[in-house]
C-alpha cells in the first residue's frame, strides 16, 4: 500500500470527508428517515404509531439486532409504491453523494415488501430508477443486491430469488441479512449454489453477533466474496490468517456495532486492530437513519475514538474500492482519484 502524508489529528476529519470512497454495507430500508416515513405515510394514508418525528427518533435505543430489526421491519410497513422506494433511495443517494461517496452497493430485500402485499417488481424497479437518475444526476455509480431473510426458510428464499430473476439484470449480487444467530450461513447453501450459477456476485452477513463458524461455512458452503461485519472474526486466529490470505473483505459498520451493543464504546472497537492484522477492512453505515450517521459520520468518530491515521484512512477507502463489484476501469478511476486528493491535502 502505499504511504501517505501525515496529517495532523485536527485536519483528519476535513481529510475523511473530501476522500472519494465506496459504501459496500447500507441497507436502503434502513436510510427511511422518520421525516420522510412520516410523509409517505401520509401519502398512503397510514398512520406511524409514534406521535411525531421527534417521539420515533428516541425510539431507536437498541440492546441488540433483533430488538433494532424488530422497529426497522415497523418501519418498512410505509412503503406501498413504487414511487416510495425510488423517493427512499433517492434521499439516501443525495445525501452520500455529499460525502464523496463515488459508488454504492446497495441492499434491499423484497421478502419484507412482499410480506406486506406488494410484487417485488414494485421494489425493485422503484430502487433501480434512483440508481440509474444517481449515474445521470450525481455521478454517483449505485448497485443493487437483494438480502434473503434468514429468519425465513430457504424455501422462501428460493422464491424471492424466482421472482427476481425476470429484473436479474438490475442487480448485481445477493446477499444475506436479518437475525444471525441460530439461523447459520449453511441454511441456505442451494439457494447460494443456484444464484452462483446465474452469475450472481455473492456476500453474507456474518460475524456481526453470531460465532467465527458463521464466518467460515459463509466462505466454505455459501462460497461468498465478502464478508458483512464480520467483527467477530479476531476471535478465531486461524480463520483470520485465511481471511488475509484469501484477501476477503470485511464490510464493518462501526456505529452499527456501537448502537446493537456488539461493543460497549466506540474505543473499544477492533477496526484498527483488524487493519494492522492484514484483514481487508471497509467502513460502512449499515442502516444510516437508526444508527446515529451516514458514512463520514462512521469515519470521523470511529477514526476520532481509535486514534487512526491518515494513512488508515488511504487504506480504508483504497479498500472500498478494491472489494467493490465494479469493473477494473472504474476501480482504476476511482483510486486514481483517491490518491491524488491524499497527494493535494493541506
Ligand atoms: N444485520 C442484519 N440484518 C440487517 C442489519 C444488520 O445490521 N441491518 C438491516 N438488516
Ligand atoms: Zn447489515
Amino acid at each position: 500500500m502505499r504511504k501517505v502524508k501525515p496529517v495532523p489529528p485536527e485536519r483528519l476529519p476535513a481529510l475523511l470527508r473530501r476522500m472519494p470512497k465506496a459504501e459496500l454495507h447500507m441497507h436502503i430500508e434502513g436510510s427511511l428517515e422518520p421525516e420522510l416515513m412520516f410523509a409517505l405515510a401520509a401519502r398512503n394514508g397510514l398512520t406511524v404509531p409514534y406521535a411525531d418525528v421527534a417521539t420515533l427518533r428516541r425510539a431507536y435505543v437498541f440492546n441488540n439486532l433483533q430488538e433494532f430489526l424488530d422497529i426497522y421491519h415497523a418501519g418498512t410497513l410505509v412503503l406501498r409504491t413504487e414511487q416510495d422506494f425510488y423517493d427512499m433511495a433517492w434521499a439516501y443517494l443525495q445525501r452520500v453523494a455529499a460525502d464523496q461517496v463515488l459508488h454504492t452497493e446497495i441492499f434491499f430485500d423484497t421478502q419484507t415488501h412482499t410480506g406486506h402485499g406488494l410484487s417485488a417488481d414494485v421494489v425493485i424497479n422503484g430502487l433501480h430508477r434512483a440508481c440509474t437518475d444517481a449515474q445521470a444526476q450525481l455521478g454517483l455509480s449505485a448497485s443493487l443486491i437483494l438480502c434473503f431473510l434468514r429468519h425465513l426458510s430457504e424455501v422462501e428464499a428460493f422464491e424471492a430469488l424466482e421472482q427476481a430473476l425476470p429484473l436479474r439484470d438490475k442487480l448485481v449480487g445477493v446477499g444475506l441479512a436479518s437475525s444471525e444467530l441460530g439461523h447459520p450461513p449453511e441454511k441456505f447453501a442451494r439457494v447460494f449454489a443456484r444464484a452462483r450459477s446465474l452469475g450472481f456476485r455473492l456476500v453474507a452477513h456474518a460475524g456481526e453477533e453470531g460465532p467465527p463458524a458463521y464466518l467460515w461455512s459463509a466462505l466454505d458452503v455459501l462460497k461468498v466474496e465478502r464478508i458483512d461485519h464480520g467483527v467477530q472474526a479476531l476471535r478465531d486466529p486461524a480463520l483470520v490468517a485465511r481471511l488475509v490470505h484469501d484477501q476477503i473483505p470485511l464490510t464493518v459498520c462501526p456505529l452499527s456495532n456501537l448502537k446493537l451493543k456488539v461493543f460497549p464504546t466506540l474505543a473499544r472497537h477492533k477496526l484498527g486492530r483488524m487493519l494492522d492484522a492484514g484483514l481487508v477492512a471497509t467502513v460502512n453505515s449499515d442502516d444510516p437513519a437508526y444508527f446515529g450517521g451516514y458514512l463520514n459520520e462512521n469515519f470521523t468518530q470511529t477514526f476520532a475514538a481509535l486514534g487512526l491515521t491518515a494513512q488508515h484512512a488511504y487504506q480504508l477507502a483504497h479498500n472500498s474500492f478494491a472489494a467493490s463489484f465494479i469493473d477494473a476501469s472504474s476501480m482504476r478511476v476511482f483510486q486514481d482519484r483517491l490518491t491524488e486528493v491524499f497527494e493535494t491535502f493541506a
